[in-house]
């Protein structure tokens, strides 16, 4: 049987080193890689396999938790690591590429090949052809795609145009490693395998929902890719959506790809079309300003001194379908941030009648559900109770599941769960083109609106706080406010209630 060979093309970059390489260290630590394997990484920058080994192995001290990393393990991972230096934007790369390929499998060709796009955007086009020319696109090989998968829906169908005369759908991997997150999984796991909310997750008991993803970092060493990428692209067209689709869809019959991934588009087909009023009212662009001893984000290294791209979004969304028709579900995301979460809250409607007094005056009467997907991992409800005592007094409490409980959420990480389904060839986890089209095509507008409106406006916020206040005036219209989580949230009692 031929060697199973990952090719990683931006194998010098960013996410080669913060996220792929820990993740394919913790399968290799779990025996979950084919045996054999080698790990091919492409870049321009000249390193020899010796260099890149070193390279790799001081980045995984760094990037792989304390307790995970064991050094023998370590040293053997990276023994399975070689470097070609070559340009992957030229054509004559891809010939010398198959040489190296076929000299780690014997001097044979194979097809049991996955090759890991974890470059700028801009070679998600070329990458493909150039493999095609060189016949590394047959059988069996896999190609995994980086988000955005394209600028815009033009863009996007020509991606998929491309992709399509290359390789079948199967062969296709479009990754958003919200979805390989176990607690995105859980979403599906708490709404389908508990029969007590189903009857409830409707327009009939749900008043509206949040869905939130913030960090409290800013664009670190990624200004040339974020400054024309913006919150919109980054963050809100994929991860943020996938976390809608979740919440929203409905139970696939069989959880199969085909049947998950089918409900995932109805969801988006069934996104009600922004108006003129809603790109006004009800998307709100921020960009970071200096806060605290944070930079501002114009000042940041390779943004345009006067740049409007977007760092914070909020958005009401509408979804037109029996189960949803009605309620709003509000999304935001955004760079630096006081903490860095993301979760869902689902609001219940309020109990038509309160006939008991409120403790301190204060008195909420409608539950509320949160899924944690990070960080404290885990699921809160908050219910009305009887304060022990004399009279009939109520006060919210809390009931709490915390993944801890569990011994905790792997470590793995969402990039190792996604990486072993494709080698598995499973790509239930994975985006079809249909969804990617079908997103682009609710957001394009919104994009092709700011692009003929450059004075659309964009609110600056000091680093460290929760965003433009016309954020908040958005969620006020519906006599809300945002559910924002303490500062370094270690108990769920801590939700502040603004
Ligand atoms: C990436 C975005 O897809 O997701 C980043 O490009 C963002 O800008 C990151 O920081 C957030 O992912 P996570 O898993 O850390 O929440």
């Amino acid at each position: 049987m031929s060697k199973f060979v990952m090719i990683i093309f931006g194998a010098s970059g960013d996410l080669t080193k913060r996220k792929l390489m820990p993740a394919l260290y913790s399968l290799y630590k779990g025996r979950r890689l084919p045996d054999g394997f080698a790990i091919l990484g492409i870049g321009r920058t000249s390193y020899s396999d010796e260099d890149y080994r070193t390279y790799i192995l001081s980045e995984l001290k760094q990037f792989v938790k304390a307790d995970e990393q064991d050094e023998t393990s370590m040293n053997e991972f990276v023994s399975h690591l070689y470097y070609l230096a070559v340009d992957p934007a030229l054509q004559e790369s891809y010939p010398v590429l198959r040489e190296k390929i076929e000299a780690l499998n014997g001097g044979e060709p194979t097809d049991n090949l996955l090759f890991y796009l974890a470059t700028p955007p801009s070679l998600y086009g070329v990458i493909p052809l150039y493999l095609k020319s060189v016949d590394l696109n047959k059988g069996d090989a896999r190609i995994i795609v980086e988000k955005p998968f394209g600028y815009n829906l033009e863009s996007a169908l020509e991606l998929n145009r491309i992709y399509a005369s290359v390789f079948n759908e199967h062969q296709i991997y479009r990754i958003d490693h919200f979805l390989g997150k176990e607690t995105a999984q859980n979403v599906l796991a708490f709404r389908f395998a508990n029969g007590i909310f189903e009857p409830l997750w409707n327009r009939n008991y749900i008043d509206y929902v949040e869905v939130t993803a913030v960090e409290n970092l800013g664009i670190e060493q990624r200004g040339g890719f974020y400054d024309t990428t913006g919150a919109l692209r980054d963050m809100v067209q994929n991860h943020l959506i996938q976390l809608v689709a979740l919440t929203a869809m409905e139970p696939p019959a069989v959880f199969n790809a085909d049947n998950f991934r089918n409900e995932v588009v109805k969801v988006y087909e069934s996104l009600t079309p922004l108006k003129e009023v809603d790109f006004n009212e009800h998307i709100i662009r921020g960009q970071y300003t200096a806060g605290g001893n944070k930079k501002g984000y114009r000042e940041e290294k390779n943004i345009a001194p006067e740049s409007r791209t977007e760092t914070y979004i909020a958005m009401k969304l509408a979804i037109s379908n029996w189960r949803w028709s009605g309620v709003p579900f509000y999304i935001r995301t955004g760079k630096q941030m006081p903490t860095k979460v993301t979760e869902i809250v689902v609001h219940f409607k309020e109990t038509p009648h309160q006939m008991f007094h409120c403790s301190g005056g204060n008195c909420p009467r409608a539950n509320k559900l949160i899924l944690r997907l990070q960080p404290n991992e885990g699921i809160v409800l908050k219910f009305g109770m009887k304060v022990p005592g004399p009279g009939f007094e109520v006060k919210q409490v809390t009931m709490d599941f915390s993944y801890d409980q569990m011994g905790g959420v792997p470590s793995g990480d969402a990039y190792a769960r996604l990486i072993e389904d494709c080698i598995q060839g499973d790509p239930t986890l994975f985006t079809r083109s249909d969804a990617v089209e079908a997103s682009w095509r609710f957001f394009d507008p919104i994009l092709n609106y700011w692009e003929s409106h450059p004075d659309v406006p964009l609110y600056g916020y000091p680093a460290g706080t929760w965003g433009p206040l016309e954020s908040e005036a958005m969620m006020h219209e519906h006599g809300a406010d945002w559910t924002n989580p303490c500062k370094n949230l270690t108990n769920t009692d801590q939700y502040c209630e603004l």
